[in-house]
C-alpha cells in the first residue's frame, strides 16, 4: 500500500496535491512519500520478527537519494552498497561503516581500500581472485576484513533475464560446487576473516519458490563448510522480493517471505542478513509528468509526455510495465501509446494501453517508480537530469535539483586545437 491517492478528484502524495508540486518544480519530477518508505521498512522488518539475529541492509542502488537513506537509517537499516560512490552516500547519510555491506562483482583496489578505511562491516566477495586482492590490501593495513563469499546457486529466479543473477552462466558469485574449497582457501589468508555465505538470485521475483530453493542449497553448503572445520556466523540472503506494478497483481508479502526464511533457516544458528531494495522503495515513488501533445497514430493516438526513457529507463530496458494515471481524472478513458520525446522508438512507456483520457497540458503519473527510477536516469538527448521531491504529510521539499543541460556541458572542455 502506498500514499498516492485521489482526494477531491486530484492525486495527492500524502497531503500534498501533485498539481502543487508540478506548478512549483515543473515536470518531469519524481515524487516520494516518506510515510510509504517508513511503512515498507517496518513491514519488511516485522515480517522477519521471528528471526532472532539479523541485520537489515537497504540495497541503496534501488534509490540512493540522501533523504531516502536518512529515512532508512532512522528505521534501523544499514546499507548494501556496490560502489565507492554508494558507500560515500551511505556514510554521508549517517550510516555507520559497520552497518554497511559492500557487494558487487568488480570492486577495485581503490574501493576496497576506501571501504577498509571506512570500517565497512562486511565485504561480499564474488570470486577467489577478489578475496586474494582484498586480503593483501587489508593485511598491509594490519587488519582482517570481515567477509562473506557470494555463491551462485544455479537457481532460475523466473524473472526478466536482465535482472536474473543466480544462474550458473551469470557473472555473480562463485560456482556452488567450488564454493566450499574457495571458502577454505580464503579462510586461510591473513587479511581476511571469512564469516559468512551470501546469495542473491535476482530481482522482482514473483514467487518465493526459487528463493526457497536457493536458501535450501545455501543451508546444505553451510553444513559442509562447518563440517570442514570452518567458521560461518553470517548468512546473507540478499534481496529480490518483487512488488506489484499493475493494479491487482499479488506478490509474496514480507510476512510470507519471513515465514519461509524462518522455516528454512531454523537450524542454521547464524545471523541472517537481508538486502531489500525494490520492496522498500518501489511503491514509495511516482514519476510526475505532463502531456506535451497528443498525436494521431495508425491505430491509436500517441500521448507524448515530457518524461522520457532517460528519466525512467525500465520500460525501454526490461519491457517493464508502470501503471499510468491522470492527476485529475475525468472518468473518461482512451486507448493510447504513451511515449516520450527522445529520438528512438525504445522511448515508449506503453503501447495500446487503455488509460485515463488525456489532452495536451494534463498531468499524469507513472506509478511504482520509487525503485530503479531516478537512480538510473541519464541526460541522453541533452535533457535535464530529473529532480526529486520528498513529501511528508503536508510538507514537501526538493531533495535533488533538476540539473540543466548547461550545468552538465559546463563540465565539458574544448581542447585548444578545436577552440
Ligand atoms: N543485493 C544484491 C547483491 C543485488 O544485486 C540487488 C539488486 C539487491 C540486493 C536488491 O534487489 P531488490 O530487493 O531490489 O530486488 N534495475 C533493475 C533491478 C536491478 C537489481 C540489481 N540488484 C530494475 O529496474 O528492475
Amino acid at each position: 500500500m502506498d500514499h498516492f491517492e485521489l482526494r477531491g478528484g486530484v492525486l495527492h502524495a500524502e497531503d500534498v496535491p501533485l498539481t502543487a508540486i508540478a506548478a512549483a518544480v515543473g515536470t518531469p519530477v519524481y515524487v516520494y512519500s516518506q510515510a510509504t518508505f517508513e511503512r515498507h521498512a517496518r513491514a519488511f522488518a516485522d515480517g522477519l520478527a521471528a528471526i532472532p539475529r539479523k541485520h537489515l541492509a537497504y540495497a541503496i542502488k534501488a534509490n540512493p537519494n540522501l533523504a531516502v537513506l536518512r529515512i532508512m537509517r532512522a528505521q534501523g537499516y544499514g546499507a548494501d552498497v556496490v560502489s565507492g560512490g554508494e558507500m560515500a552516500r551511505a556514510l554521508a547519510a549517517g550510516m555507520p561503516g559497520c552497518d554497511i555491506v559492500f557487494s558487487g562483482v568488480g570492486k577495485d583496489a581503490g574501493e576496497m581500500a576506501a571501504a577498509l578505511d571506512a570500517g565497512v562491516g562486511q565485504f561480499n566477495l564474488e570470486s577467489e581472485e577478489e578475496g586474494i586482492e582484498l586480503a593483501a590490501i587489508a593485511a598491509a593495513r594490519g587488519i582482517a576484513a570481515a567477509c562473506a563469499l557470494r555463491v551462485n546457486p544455479d537457481v532460475d529466479a523466473g524473472t526478466h533475464g536482465k535482472i536474473s543473477t543466480g544462474k550458473a552462466e551469470n557473472k555473480f558469485g562463485v560456482p556452488y560446487d567450488r564454493a566450499g574449497a574457495i571458502y577454505a582457501r580464503l579462510a586461510g589468508l591473513p587479511g581476511l576473516e571469512m564469516r559468512g555465505l551470501a546469495v542473491h538470485i535476482g530481482s522482482q521475483l514473483a514467487s518465493l519458490d526459487p528463493l526457497e530453493a536457493a536458501f535450501v542449497k545455501m543451508g546444505a553448503l553451510l553444513g559442509e563448510v562447518r563440517a570442514a572445520g570452518l567458521t560461518v556466523t553470517h548468512m546473507d540472503l540478499g534481496g529480490g522480493i518483487g512488488v506489484p506494478y499493475r493494479a491487482g497483481e499479488v506478490f509474496p508479502t514480507p510476512a510470507e517471505y519471513g515465514a519461509m526464511v524462518a522455516r528454512v533457516s531454523a537450524a542454521w544458528d547464524a545471523t541472517l542478513m537481508f538486502e531489500p531494495g525494490r520492496v522498500i522503495a518501489g511503491n514509495a515513488g511516482v514519476l510526475l509528468t505532463r502531456v506535451i501533445r497528443v498525436k494521431p497514430g495508425v491505430t491509436q493516438p500517441f500521448v507524448i509526455v515530457d518524461a522520457a526513457m532517460n528519466d525512467l529507463l525500465r520500460p525501454a530496458m526490461y519491457d517493464a510495465w508502470h501503471d499510468f494515471a491522470a492527476v485529475s481524472p475525468t472518468g473518461h478513458t482512451m486507448g493510447a501509446n504513451i511515449v516520450g520525446p527522445i529520438c528512438e522508438s525504445s522511448d515508449t512507456f506503453a503501447m495500446g494501453r487503455e488509460i485515463d483520457a488525456m489532452t495536451a497540458g494534463d498531468l499524469a503519473i507513472f506509478r511504482t517508480a520509487g525503485a530503479y527510477g531516478a537512480t538510473m536516469a541519464s541526460t541522453y538527448n541533452s535533457r535535464a537530469l530529473v529532480p526529486e521531491v520528498m513529501v511528508s504529510g503536508s510538507r514537501w521539499a526538493v531533495v535533488a535539483d533538476r540539473f540543466a543541460p548547461e550545468t552538465i556541458f559546463a563540465a565539458e572542455r574544448v581542447p585548444d586545437w578545436l577552440a
